[in-house]
């Protein structure tokens, strides 16, 4: 069983009154985090963006941002609550859009990660996602400092 199913855990499609509670995660998880903005134009623009909540108290323990195009998905954002982590939710989080995206026809799905993000790789590569390039210098790292993206894909014609 699924760790969302095992803890009945509720998903739902984020609306911009749930941003106060998505921006203090994303605060705490990235040192570059992405703004009120950014989550507000990817709502308006239809993409995906779920969020997974306990089912009592209510809070928010992750979400995703995902954008479909014809037959691609592109995951923009995944992050798990920091005191969530290890419990598979990033990895059943992600499943569970793969599942979506599938039964509605999309074949591959493509991300960017950072190079020093050894947590993210790993559940990515375990999922079955590939290197398919590098973009250098994508992510502000500091300073004026830029660090590299990984380029990643699943490609599910070359499953099993
Ligand atoms: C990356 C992230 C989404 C993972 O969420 P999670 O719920 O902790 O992930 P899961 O519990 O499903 O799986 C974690 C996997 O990471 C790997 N992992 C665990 N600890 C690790 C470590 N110290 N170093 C490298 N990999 C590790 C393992 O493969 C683990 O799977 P396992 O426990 O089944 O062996 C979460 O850490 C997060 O939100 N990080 C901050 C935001 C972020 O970086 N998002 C991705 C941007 S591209």
């Amino acid at each position: 069983m699924s760790a969302i199913a095992a803890w009945r855990l509720v998903r739902q499609d984020l609306q911009v009154t749930d941003l106060d509670e998505v921006l203090g995660i994303e605060q705490a998880a990235y040192a570059h985090p992405w703004t009120r903005g950014n989550f507000i134009d990817s709502i308006a623009a239809g993409h995906t963006v779920w969020g997974l909540r306990e089912p009592l108290s209510g809070e928010l323990l992750a979400y995703l941002v995902a954008q479909r195009v014809l037959d691609e998905c592109h995951l923009l954002n995944l992050t798990v609550a920091r005191a969530h982590w290890g419990r598979g939710l990033g990895s059943d989080f992600l499943q569970t859009l793969h599942a979506q995206e599938r039964a509605q026809g999309v074949t591959q799905m493509f991300l960017e990660v950072r190079l020093s993000n050894d947590r993210a790789i790993a559940l990515y590569q375990r999922l079955g996602y590939r290197d398919v390039g590098l973009r250098k210098g994508y992510y502000p790292d500091g300073d004026n400092a830029r660090e590299d993206a990984r380029v990643m894909r699943l490609d599910w014609g070359t499953l099993a």
